[in-house]
C-alpha cells in the first residue's frame, strides 16, 4: 500500500513512522512534513490547507491512502476535495470537522446525541457573556468558538479576566462558549470511526499548561503518556458506549458521518464522566506516546476506517510497555515562539534504548543545519516497562539535545509514576435547567 500523510507537525511523524512498521506499507510520501520526516520519506512542499493543491500532488502520487492529520485541512474541506477526486482518505469532510471547529455545534451534537458535557451558553455579546459566568460562577471557563490551536480557552477565578478573553473574541468576531467547571483529571482517548463502527485506541493523559505543576498558559501539549492504569476500569468501555457511538450515530444520522478519528477530551469528575472537548484528529503530543504501544498494522488499520470496513478489523493488539512523550518547546512558546535556533543531539538521543525522537517545527537552514522551526520543536519518547522506566528514558534522551532557550516540563507523567493520580469523591447528579449539554 502506497500512502500520502499530509500535516507538518509530532503526530505526523508519529503517524509516518507507525505506518513505515506496518509489513503491508510499501510506501510513504508527506506533505508538507517536516526535517524529521523528510529523513525518512519523500516529501512534497504543498499547502496542506488549500484543498485543490492537496488534491493535485494526490492525483500526481495515485496513493491507495491519504492521511490527513491536522484540522485546518479537514475544517477548510481537503478531505472531501480528495475524496470526490476518487481517493480513500482518513479524515472527516468538512461538515464532520464542524465538531472541533465550532464548540457551540459539538454542544448542540452531543445534546442531540445525549452525550454527557459540561453545562454550557452560547454567547455572543458583553451581556450575554456576564450573565453566563454568573449562572455557573468560578472557576470561570470561557471558550473561543471556533479553532485555536488549544490556546483558545481561558480558565479562571478572576471574572474580569474571563470578561477580558470574552471580549477579545467578539472583538474578533467570533463567539464564545461560556461553561461549568469540571473538576477532575483529564483522559485523551482516540476513537477511529468509519462513519458507523467506532474501535478505540489505548487512552492517553496530556499535560496542556507551559510550566511544571499545571502552571502557566496553555499550550498545544507539553508531554503526554499511554496507558493509564489510573482510570477507572471499564472506562474505555464506557466512553465508547456514552460518548463515541452515539456522536457517530448522530452524525451519520446527519447526513454527515464521521471517518477519522474523533479524538474524546474527558474529564473523570466528582459527577462522573464529562467530554471536555471533541477534536476530530489525532492529539498531538498524545498520539506520539500512544502509536509508540500500538502492534497492530496501522496502515490497514487507517485504510479499514477510510473504507467503511472497521467491523472486519482484528482487534488492537498493544505493547505491554508504557509510553511518555516529552515536548522541548521553543523560547517563548506559547506567546511568540522564537524560530531559528540551532538543534544538536538528536542522533545521541535516538541512540538511548527505548528512546526515538519525534520532529515536530523543525527545519534544515540554508547550509543544511537542522533548526527550529515552530513553537514545539520536537517530542522524545520513552518506550519502558512502566511508567518510572519510561519516564527515566524519555528524560535521558532528552538531555542530549540541545535547544538555545528550550523548554521542556520536568513533571510528564510523574504523579503517575508514583501512582498519585486521583479521581474525585463521587458526588449525585445535580440538574440545572435551560442550559446546552445538560446530561448529567
Ligand atoms: P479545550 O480546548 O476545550 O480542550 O480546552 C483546553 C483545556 O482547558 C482543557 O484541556 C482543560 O484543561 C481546560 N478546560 C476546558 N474546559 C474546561 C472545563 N469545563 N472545566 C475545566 N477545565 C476545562
Ligand atoms: N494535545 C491536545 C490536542 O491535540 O488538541
Amino acid at each position: 500500500m502506497k500512502v500520502l500523510v499530509v500535516g507538518p507537525g509530532g503526530r505526523e511523524h508519529a503517524i509516518v513512522r507507525a505506518l513505515l512498521s506496518d509489513p503491508g506499507v510499501r510506501e510513504v510520501h508527506a506533505a508538507p512534513g517536516n526535517a524529521g520526516i523528510a529523513a525518512l520519506v519523500p516529501t512534497h512542499q504543498v499547502d496542506a490547507s488549500d484543498p485543490l493543491a492537496v488534491t493535485a500532488l494526490v492525483r500526481t502520487l495515485d496513493p491507495d491512502l491519504v492521511v490527513i492529520g491536522p484540522e485546518a485541512p479537514l475544517v477548510a474541506g481537503v478531505s472531501d476535495a480528495v475524496r470526490e477526486a476518487g481517493y480513500p482518505v482518513f479524515g472527516p469532510s468538512q461538515a464532520a470537522a464542524t465538531l472541533e471547529g465550532s464548540k457551540a455545534f459539538a454542544k448542540q451534537v452531543m445534546a442531540e446525541a445525549g452525550v454527557p458535557t459540561a453545562m454550557a451558553r452560547v454567547a455572543s455579546n458583553t451581556e450575554e457573556a456576564a450573565e453566563a459566568l454568573d449562572v455557573f460562577g468560578a472557576p470561570y471557563v470561557v471558550k473561543d468558538d471556533g479553532l485555536a490551536a488549544g490556546k483558545g480557552v481561558v480558565v479562571t477565578n478572576d471574572r474580569a479576566e474571563a470578561l477580558a478573553h470574552a471580549q477579545s473574541c467578539f472583538d474578533a468576531g467570533g463567539e464564545v462558549v461560556i461553561e461549568e467547571f469540571l473538576d477532575g483529571p483529564e483522559v485523551s482517548l482516540f476513537v477511529l470511526c468509519d462513519g458507523h463502527t467506532v474501535v478505540p485506541l489505548a487512552p492517553a493523559q496530556d499535560f496542556k499548561r507551559i510550566f511544571d505543576l499545571d502552571e502557566g498558559p496553555n499550550t498545544g501539549g507539553m508531554g503526554a503518556y499511554s496507558p493509564l492504569d489510573w482510570v477507572p476500569e471499564g472506562l474505555v468501555e464506557d466512553v465508547v458506549a456514552r460518548v463515541a457511538q452515539p456522536t457517530v450515530d448522530e452524525m451519520a444520522r446527519r447526513g454527515t458521518p464521521f471517518v477519522g478519528v474523533l479524538y474524546c477530551g474527558l474529564a473523570l469528575t466528582s459527577r462522573g464522566l464529562r467530554v471536555i472537548e471533541f477534536n476530530v484528529r489525532f492529539g498531538d503530543p498524545e498520539t506520539q506516546a500512544v502509536l509508540a504501544r500500538l502492534r497492530s498494522p496501522f496502515g490497514a488499520l487507517l485504510l479499514a476506517a477510510a473504507k467503511g470496513k472497521l467491523a472486519d478489523a482484528d482487534p488492537l493488539r498493544w505493547a505491554p510497555e508504557s509510553a511518555v512523550a516529552v515536548v522541548l518547546a521553543a523560547h517563548d512558546y506559547p506567546a511568540t515562539p522564537r524560530t531559528g535556533d540551532r538543534i544538536r543531539g538528536i542522533k545521541k538521543a535516538n541512540a538511548v534504548p527505548g528512546v526515538h525522537v519525534l520532529h515536530a517545527g523543525t527545519a534544515l537552514d540554508e547550509a543544511g543545519k537542522l533548526v527550529s522551526a515552530g513553537g514545539r520543536v520536537l517530542a522524545v519518547v520513552g518506550l519502558g516497562e512502566d511508567l518510572v522506566d519510561a519516564r527515566e528514558r524519555a528524560y535521558d534522551g532528552l538531555a542530549k539535545i540541545e535547544l538555545d532557550g528550550g523548554q521542556y516540563r520536568n513533571d510528564i507523567a510523574a504523579k503517575a509514576a508514583r501512582s498519585q493520580v486521583t479521581l474525585p469523591e463521587q458526588r449525585v447528579p445535580r440538574h440545572a435547567a435551560g442550559a446546552v449539554g445538560d446530561q448529567a
